[in-house]
């Protein structure tokens, strides 16, 4: 049985902006008060885990422990089924220049390692891991299947939303409106399965 979540107020552990938004959306009905770790300036732990589960809790557990509420993390990346699971977990790290994050660079890494593969399947993969400061941690996992388009194609989203085309749509995540990707997305079929396990009586 899963640990429900009562308190009035939660951590997002996350200092990604875009991340920060859907997740601030998703917890709307909810009536929970959300802060994120970047306006409480809880550091960024370092991501030092092999898998998402494993990302996702470290930073949930630290901005728990850090700030004594708890946190919801969010470990999330896209899988590209060409490349072994490729960038995965490094999905934010194909993406550094060592002047800042460049997506567009990312984008294009990804598109020429695909070079002369005829499968372009990928998934966007989220673990959503829910802590307390007393360390106890709940981790759900979602995903969404889709292509990768080349060229990328819209600005509605963030990272690698524009190459990625989810599975029976004829537009990117990046040319969907907002409310339409967080209804089919990776990170909001992760929250169903938390909502489902630790929120009793869904809306309050
Ligand atoms: P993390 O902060 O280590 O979990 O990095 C995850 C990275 O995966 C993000 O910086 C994005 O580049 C990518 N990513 C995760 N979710 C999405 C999404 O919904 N759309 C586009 N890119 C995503």
């Amino acid at each position: 049985m899963a640990r429900k979540f009562h308190e009035p107020k939660l951590v997002i552990a996350s200092h990604n902006q875009g991340k920060v938004r859907e997740i601030a959306d998703l917890l709307a009905p909810f009536g929970v008060s959300v802060v994120s770790a970047a306006v409480l300036g809880l550091p960024e732990p370092e991501e030092t885990g092999a898998t998402f589960i494993e990302n996702a809790e470290l930073k949930a557990l630290a901005a728990a422990h850090g700030s004594g509420l708890p946190a919801l993390a969010d470990d999330s990346g896209l899988a590209v089924h060409a490349l072994g699971g490729e960038p995965g977990i490094h999905s934010a790290r194909w993406a550094e220049t060592g002047a800042g994050r460049d997506f567009g660079r990312a984008m294009e890494k990804v598109e020429a390692a695909l070079a002369g593969k005829s499968d372009r399947g990928a998934h966007f993969a989220c673990v959503l891991a829910l802590a307390w400061p007393d360390g106890h941690v709940e981790s759900f996992e979602g995903r969404v299947d889709g292509t990768l388009v080349w060229p990328p194609r819209g600005d509605k989203g963030f990272g690698y939303d524009p190459v990625f085309q989810p599975d029976g749509r004829a537009i990117t995540f990046g040319e969907m409106e907002p409310d339409k990707k967080h209804a089919i997305s990776h990170r909001a079929d992760a929250f169903a399965k938390l909502v489902a396990a630790c929120f009793e009586g869904g809306e309050r």
